[in-house]
């Protein structure tokens, strides 16, 4: 049978690449962008609560009416920002089917979509599977700060979305507020969607504000937010996140969505719904990835390598330029391979072409983890 690819260019990734070397040498592995210890058991209790309560049955499609209340109290509380439950959150399996159903809502082929490299892996795919182009705007070491006047100059009346993430993966910056306000200016009388992708939301370091699309009032009425317990409740593997956006774009969403999965695992959104009634299990984040960020560059202060504090994410990106002048790949698969830890090159980014000669490496893990990677780090 002869098919044509949609996806030409898709293939095995390099984080599956890098788990599969680390495995297979033993190595730390620093590459996994998720959490080596357990996640809160009074979440996972709560979780099992639901299923004995009878939370066994499909949840309503835009999501368990609890856990959108707890979402918009969270949006009031933190942003003074009002979503209303009904009509404009939806809880989605994770961030990436959200992202999916955004981009399948909204772009038609030949549309642009303006993506900030390097980038996270789901967002290239789901424009091109789509028939949409992707306009990419190169963001550099050591600030990856983006240049707006490039981003003007790339604005055209094909463009129909503009992808933004902050704080970044991978490396691990924020945007300020006079980004947002730069990027709000760009598209004030403009048709352009704005998908902020704002996974790492609660985890911004150093006393500085996430700065969310919602506290930004026009950006707000063409953005939709995306989001992440997984990252914020410490459980990748539950898959649930969800989207907040006006309503009149939430429910063109909706109608891609409830064909898509109609609904999530219910018994872990009512689980989260009770969680999320402390705020303190959201609004620790910050200081505990804190600690962690700070325990790991204390710990390879006098290494070979060069940083600039994350300020965002629980990646820290480490500049290997005094070390050695192989490229990035070949760097961290001899690492794996010879040193016995795993990183993930910058430049695999999706989009991302360019070999800064930085590796990403997660430090969502245990303290004894991050002692034994130092140690490594260390003698390089
Ligand atoms: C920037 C970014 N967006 C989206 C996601 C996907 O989130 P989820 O696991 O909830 O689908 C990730 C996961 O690593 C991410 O880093």
């Amino acid at each position: 049978m002869q098919h044509n690819s949609k996806l030409p260019n898709v293939g095995t990734t390099i984080f599956t690449v890098m788990s599969a070397l680390a495995n297979q040498h033993n190595a730390i592995n620093l590459s996994q962008g998720f959490p080596n210890y357990p996640s809160n058991q009074k979440l996972i209790d709560l979780v099992n609560d639901a299923m004995n309560n009878g939370y066994n049955q499909y949840a309503p499609m835009s999501g368990n009416l609890d856990l959108r209340l707890a979402i918009a109290n969270k949006y009031q509380r933190l942003y003074n920002s009002t979503y209303h439950p009904e009509k404009e959150i939806t809880v989605t399996s994770g961030a990436t089917q959200a992202i999916y159903c955004i981009v399948s809502a909204f772009v038609r082929p030949n549309d642009e979509v303006i993506v900030f490299k390097p980038a996270y892996d789901c967002y290239k795919p789901a424009v091109e599977v789509n028939g949409g182009k992707v306009i990419p705007i190169q963001l550099s070491a050591p600030d990856y700060k983006p240049d707006w006047n490039e981003v003007a100059s790339k604005l055209s009346s094909k463009t129909k979305m503009i992808l933004i993430n902050s704080p970044h993966n991978p490396s691990g910056t924020i945007w300020s507020k006079e980004d947002m306000l730069r990027l709000q200016k760009l598209t004030e009388g403009t048709d352009i969607i704005v998908l902020s992708d704002e996974v790492y939301e609660h985890i911004v370091f150093d006393g500085e504000q996430h700065q969310s699309a919602c506290l930004f009032q026009d950006l707000k009425q063409r953005s939709f937010i995306t989001a992440s317990f997984g990252k914020t409740f410490h459980n990748t593997g539950w898959k649930i996140g969800y989207t907040c956006a006006p309503a009149e774009l939430m429910q063109e969403f909706r109608k891609v969505h409830q064909f898509n999965v109609f609904s999530v695992h219910h018994p872990s959104q009512k689980g989260i719904a009770d969680y999320m009634q402390d705020a303190n299990t959201y609004l620790g984040l910050n200081q505990f990835f804190q600690q962690k960020r700070d325990l790991f560059l204390s710990l390879i202060k006098d290494s070979k390598f060069k940083f600039t504090p994350s300020k965002g994410t629980y990646f820290q990106v480490l500049d290997y330029s005094d070390i050695t002048d192989e490229n990035d790949v070949d760097f961290a698969k001899r690492l794996t391979t010879e040193f016995g830890i795993a990183s993930i090159p910058l430049s695999v980014f999706n989009l991302n072409q360019k070999d800064d000669k930085v590796l990403r490496f997660c430090f969502a893990k245990t303290d004894e983890t991050l002692l034994k990677a130092s140690e490594i780090l260390n003698k390089i």
